[in-house]
């Protein structure tokens, strides 16, 4: 008998981005729903368009160039957000709106002080207004972990009618426990009369850590499409991860009994991806994609594990896509070979893009005896994460420190002027003191551009091993209310710092 298929919805770009800190721009956004796409994801939220002019743009973008997953926006059961939302997801080739209402009590009197009426109303009003521009409308019921039952069935019922193809069990606030939420999935499947006419959903936030469970739970009871994240990133405590729902269901086919489209073998890559541009580190005892995933450390499971591997591993590296061995490039590869390691790393770059950072990995290599598959990552996120327009490059810098001694940073920064075109760059020269090196290159910089950021957040790790390793440094800022991160690796750790100030720079001035 054929299987039920699972639709994987992922929000990474949406609630994902709802993460404290973890905004990303179009660039990474882009490179974030490629990745998605290679993943095999079927519905790809890809932002709240009315929200902001960044995220309408990163919607719309996305909508013109992924062809293969379903582009999702979401949107309040208002005209307004609708419209802005269609006028979003219309280029996708398969476009999705996603309304969402509070359907709770809670919500419904305290939030949008409306009563139970009101709210149904304005559930079919917006649905059928959505239906009206686009064939596929999914509803959320915001907060149905908590909404009163029969009220829900009477909504679920009614945007039915009203045309919505998918209906959304959001736990807005990671409230119920498994066998509770697999429940009221199973009796709004038993209650609501017409409910064969569309796909039940769920969206479960990560608040008492059971937001996977309640979405298995919920499948078992007859959901089928899940809303998640790569690396489980979200709103508060995050949503339902990814990976873990993905293997799950595969690790354990007999017992779930259902199929999905997702590449297992590049959730890794996505996980790295998203973690590195997202500047959310995976946590190391993470399921599926954690560094000691996969690690056996005692004496009696690595015995095991050489005698029979699945003595103690229910799943193989590989079937994740965790690499073989991260040893790669060295300063002879050529160009085929460099291309073909950024696509296998799970890379889609146009071909401008390829060539300069074959450009940067040949300086790489020369500086460095080993080219690893983290630096090749580290390079190509580091140009993601730079700006379009580039105010301020840095020519030269150099830096002195020691002990006993004031440490000193002189830079040579170049203006280029935006409205004039042809204009030769401005070019400024300063010198600073500072606590240390990093900081006396920021003070000169800022001696320069003259803008009052104010760093909040700096870390500086080593991408790959040897004395020889590459630096990244990931950085933010604010500068006039608004965040700003910046990336910059170097096997110079006060340059990967500069390069990552850099970048924070020139991306308050597009905004
Ligand atoms: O958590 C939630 O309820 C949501 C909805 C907008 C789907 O994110
Ligand atoms: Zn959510």
């Amino acid at each position: 008998m054929k299987k039920d298929k699972v639709i994987f919805f992922d929000t990474t770009l949406r609630d994902g981005e709802q993460s404290p800190g973890a905004s990303m721009n179009l660039k990474e956004k882009l490179l974030v729903a490629n990745q998605l796409a290679v993943l095999g994801v079927d519905v790809i939220e890809a932002g709240f368009p009315v929200s902001s002019p960044g995220d309408f743009d990163a919607v719309e973008t996305i909508s013109r160039q992924i062809k293969t997953s379903t582009i999702a926006g979401l949107c309040r059961a208002s005209e307004k957000d609708i419209k802005t939302c269609w006028d979003a997801v219309r280029y996708a080739k398969k476009p999705r709106i996603h309304i969402f209402l509070a359907t709770s009590d809670l919500h419904i009197k305290k939030k949008l002080q409306k009563t139970r009426t009101q709210i149904l109303n304005m559930a079919v009003k917006a649905v059928k207004y959505g239906k009206s521009l686009c064939s596929d409308i999914e509803f959320s019921a915001e907060d149905a972990g908590r909404s009163d039952m029969d009220f829900l069935c009477k909504v679920v019922e009614a945007v039915i009618d009203a045309g919505a193809n998918t209906v959304n069990i959001p736990d807005t606030v990671g409230y119920t426990t498994p066998v509770e939420f697999g429940n009221k999935i199973a009796e709004i499947k038993k209650r609501a009369p017409n409910i064969n006419k569309t796909i039940i959903s769920v969206h479960c936030h990560n608040d008492l850590g059971l937001a996977v469970a309640n979405s298995l739970s919920a499948i078992e009871n007859g959901a089928r499409q899940v809303e998640c994240t790569i690396n489980g990133i979200g709103e508060r405590a995050g949503n339902a991860s990814l990976e873990e729902l993905a293997m799950a269901l595969r690790v354990r086919p007999h017992y779930y009994n259902v199929c999905h489209s997702i590449k297992t073998n590049e959730l890794y890559n996505a996980s790295k991806l998203v973690s590195r541009l997202t500047g959310i580190s995976v946590q190391v005892n993470k399921a599926i994609v954690g560094a000691n995933a996969f690690a056996h450390e005692s004496g009696i499971h690595q015995d095991g594990i050489l005698k029979a591997r699945e003595t103690y591993e229910i799943m193989n590296p590989s079937d994740v896509g965790v690499p073989e061995s991260s040893l790669v490039l060295g300063k002879h590869s050529g160009r085929h070979a460099f291309f073909k390691r950024i696509k296998d790393l799970g890379y889609r770059l146009a071909n401008k893009e390829s060539e300069l950072l074959f450009e940067k990995f040949k300086n790489l290599a020369d500086k460095k005896k080993t080219v690893f598959n983290e630096d090749i990552v580290a390079l190509i996120e580091e140009g993601a994460t730079s700006c379009c327009k580039e105010t301020f490059v840095l020519d030269y810098f150099s830096a002195a420190s020691g002990t006993g001694t004031v440490p000193t940073a002189t830079v040579k920064i170049l203006k280029n002027e935006n409205d004039k075109k042809q204009a030769k760059p401005i070019v400024f020269r300063e010198a600073a003191c500072g606590s240390g090196p990093v900081d006396a290159a920021y003070k000169a910089i800022d001696k320069i551009v003259k803008m009052d950021i104010k760093l909040t957040e700096f870390s500086l790790r080593a991408v790959s091993s040897g004395e020889d390793a590459l630096g990244e440094v990931f950085l933010k800022a604010k500068y006039k209310g608004m965040v700003y991160s910046g990336k910059g690796a170097s096997t110079d750790i006060v340059e990967a710092s500069t390069k990552a100030y850099m970048q924070v720079i020139n991306k308050a001035i597009v905004d």
